[in-house]
């Protein structure tokens, strides 16, 4: 699908101008200019049909990352189905997609949910193959000082949200013969920063169910990679980092939901039929 629409993101943008890329115009790949860390993404420059006849799956998609990836997706001839706490946003999301979306309101720590989500996917395009694990959430507190039952929910919602969704999609992926998962993870994976305990602990158990669940699953002809966001202008970052971008990130700004977007599709599409165990940062060379 050639939509002509200029999707606007709902991140805060950090507009850093357009750059051209020369070498690429003229192969066919990209069409005239893009304007990456605009938290944008036009549609008329994707790349043609990555995801044409695909069905793919993305949790926490009302907003951010989530919803690029959606939008990203669907423009490139996939269908796809959205999932989120938020219904109104997802909704309003997926009708400015169109009839190549579809919502539906879900907790990932819902394990029962991901089961009726899957359906709803079978139902109306067929069985997913692609699955981007998104919905999370930030949670903060150092070990002393957080509750158990926070520290639960953190884990249920991050860890277990992603561990129910693989799940939840295998049958239909090793039914067609193969899939692609991306589990977003964080920076955070990477490194240990104090008062991050329940984020951190819950992405890092990420980081290592997606190595695990890469070989495991390699047998079945499904790829397993995780991507850590750095600081990306969602409404998720927190305001602290947003403030000090310049300071604290070396390439000197957060990152827009469409860079981020366009590395997690990447993996998700056959593009990256070979990739799989990797963990790929997304972070203006902040953690590296
Ligand atoms: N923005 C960053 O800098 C950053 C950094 C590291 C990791 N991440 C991760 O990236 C992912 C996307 O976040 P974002 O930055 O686009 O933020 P965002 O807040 O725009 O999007 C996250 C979405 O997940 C949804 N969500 C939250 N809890 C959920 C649940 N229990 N079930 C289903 N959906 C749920 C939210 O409603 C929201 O729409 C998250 O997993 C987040 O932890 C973001």
């Amino acid at each position: 699908m050639r939509l002509r629409l200029r999707l606007a993101a709902r991140a805060r943008s950090t507009k850093t101008g357009c750059h051209a890329f020369p070498t690429l115009v003229g192969r066919g790949i990209w069409k005239g200019q893009l304007a990456f860390g605009t938290g944008e993404y036009k549609a008329e420059e994707s790349r043609v049909s990555r995801f044409s006849g695909k069905i793919a799956i993305v949790s926490g998609a009302a907003s951010g990352m989530g919803e690029m990836e959606a939008r990203i997706i669907a423009d490139e001839g996939g269908k796809v189905v959205l999932t989120d706490v938020q219904s109104a946003l997802g909704e309003r999301v997926a009708a400015d997609i169109g009839s190549s979306a579809v919502f539906r309101q879900h907790d990932v720590a819902d394990e029962r949910g991901w089961a009726e989500v899957v359906q709803l996917a079978r139902d109306t395009f067929g069985p997913p193959t692609v699955l981007i694990n998104n919905g999370g959430v930030g949670a903060y507190g150092g070990i002393h000082e957080i509750e158990t039952e926070y520290m639960r929910r953190i884990m249920e919602i991050n860890f277990m949200g992603s561990f129910f969704g693989i799940r939840a999609v295998l049958p239909s992926m090793r039914e067609m013969g193969g899939g692609a998962i991306v589990n977003i993870s964080s920076g955070l994976a990477t490194t240990s920063l104090a008062g991050y305990f329940p984020v951190g602990t819950s992405k890092w158990a990420v980081r290592g169910m997606t190595r695990l669940a890469a070989k495991d699953l390699a047998p079945f002809n499904i790829r397993v990679n995780t991507v850590f966001p750095g600081a990306i202008d969602t409404p998720s970052l927190v305001q602290e980092v947003r403030d000090n971008a310049k300071s604290l990130i070396p390439l000197g700004r957060a990152g827009g939901s469409d860079e981020c977007a366009r590395v997690v599709t990447f993996l998700a599409s056959d593009e990256a039929s070979y990739v799989s165990g990797a963990e790929v940062m997304v972070d203006g060379a902040m953690l590296c």
